[in-house]
């Protein structure tokens, strides 16, 4: 048999339905202390409190945390070389630091084992899956998919299309773009775990020609993705005002071209108005809040009430490398210290729920990943309350299981996670470290 079976042991968490974005008491978690989940193959086949017969192996995680696997919405796999840039903003940024990086893509070998070193280090995170920018160059999107396929990851991704206001060496053009997608599309979407997207930069580095081409991909390939960004920085917005003066906002521009819809992921989406959330909710469009990102980069604070309130589905993103940490946990903590700024105390499970089953609603994935149910695919990941005594400390007293697991989301990292398992495999397991008890 090409898959085994494992059952594991500790506290469950995850949700059957969404939390209040700030009631800590809200209903929807649900967390299943002393439980077993039971994995069969690709699939988790059951959860129940009694242990299963000898036919099953066992690992013994009481005391820990077992969620489904972190989904990160929006990140860019070229970027982790430029993680941490010092002195930026958005344009800036993109120009100093970014479009080098990227360039670098331009070499196979290097897009290949960059790749790798992505991946793997999103499952060291308890990300099992993610909505990825590679960069404009074709061979960039087939070493990503190809390294996904090879670690059965879910995974959605497409070309970069950037056609202007790009260097040389970055820059596409619409028929060529259009013959690469094309060809991506045909190589990639739906095989295994993986998806296309078709993949706009954000519109000042797309022509309107090439925008509409984009477009077009949507409306030939029924069931792709499409992810780009938007009204993140005010520079950003006020260039796009100049490029675009026939559209209502920069969101408009989008819709415009027809790639706004119920598949779409836009990244940031803080200098939004209540007709670009209108526009968002009739659409179907989902906004990825990047805080450690928009943080980093000075782009501004996301309103997260303000999307709820008009039905935007709203799932959490780590930017990087506009972002700081590959960590959801980290991202977590950001996205609450942003909301916190505008006096809203976002609960643990509203944080949790937007890594995990929120996004896998954005993304129309949820009857697949996103909680630990019978029958969704195995991306499990078991996470350490704590590594340090001070943790240890501030988890013996905490008050209750929201208190608990707020802690573990301010605190927490990759030494958290202890192991990723990926539709039923073993991708990750931390090293053992002497100093470390119950190893
Ligand atoms: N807008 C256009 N490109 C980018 C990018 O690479 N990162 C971020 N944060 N914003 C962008
Ligand atoms: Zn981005």
């Amino acid at each position: 048999k090409p898959f085994s079976r494992v059952a594991l042991r500790g506290d469950l968490i995850d949700f059957s339905a969404q939390p209040a974005l700030e009631d800590p008491q809200s209903t929807g978690v649900r967390v299943r202390p002393d439980h077993w989940l039971l994995i069969d193959g690709q699939r988790i086949v059951a959860v129940q409190a009694e242990a299963p017969g000898p036919d099953w192996p066992q690992e013994d995680h009481r005391g820990r945390w077992i969620l489904p696997g972190f989904i990160d919405t929006h990140v860019h796999s070229a970027q982790i070389d430029v993680i941490g840039a010092w002195g930026t903003q958005l344009l800036d940024w993109l120009n100093t630091h970014t479009f080098p990086a990227e360039a670098r893509m331009a070499d196979e070998a290097h897009a290949q084992a960059l790749s790798a070193l992505f991946l793997d280090s999103l499952l060291a995170q308890g990300t099992t899956s993610a909505m990825v920018f590679p960069t404009v160059h074709k061979h960039s999107v087939d070493a990503l998919f190809a390294a996904a396929q090879a670690r059965q990851m879910r995974l959605i991704t497409g070309k970069v299309l950037m056609d202007r206001h790009a260097p040389d060496f970055l820059r596409d053009d619409v028929a060529q773009a259009e013959r690469d997608c094309t060809a991506l599309i045909e190589r990639w979407h739906g095989q295994d775990r993986l998806a296309y997207a078709v993949t706009p930069r954000f519109a000042p580095t797309s022509t309107p020609a090439q925008l509409a081409m984009a477009g077009g991909l949507m409306k030939a390939h029924p069931g792709l993705y499409m992810q780009t960004h938007v009204a993140e920085n005010r520079d950003e917005v006020r260039w796009v005002a100049e490029l675009f003066p026939e559209a209502r906002s920069y969101l408009d521009v989008y819709e415009r071209f027809g790639l706004l819809g119920p598949r779409a992921m836009l990244a940031h989406g803080i200098w939004l108005d209540d007709e670009d959330r209108a526009l968002l909710r009739h659409s179907g469009a989902a906004l990825a809040f990047c805080p450690s990102s928009n943080l980093f980069l000075g782009s501004g604070l996301f309103d997260w009430a303000a999307a709820e309130a008009t039905g935007t589905a709203v799932s959490m993103a780590s930017d990087v490398g506009g972002g700081t940490s590959l960590s959801m946990l980290r991202t977590l903590a950001d996205g609450y210290k942003v909301q916190a700024m505008a006096g809203r105390h976002v609960s643990a499970w509203a944080l949790l729920h937007a890594a995990t089953r929120g996004a896998a609603q954005a993304l129309g994935l949820a009857q697949e990943i996103g909680a630990l149910e019978p029958g969704l695919m195995a991306d499990v990941v078991v996470w350490d309350k704590a590594c340090t005594p001070l943790e240890a400390r501030r988890q013996a007293v905490a008050q209750d299981v929201h208190d608990a697991v707020f802690a573990w989301i301010t605190q927490g990292d990759d030494r958290h996670v202890v192991a990723t398992w990926v539709a039923g495999g073993l991708r990750y397991r931390r090293a053992p470290s002497p100093g470390r008890q119950s190893e």
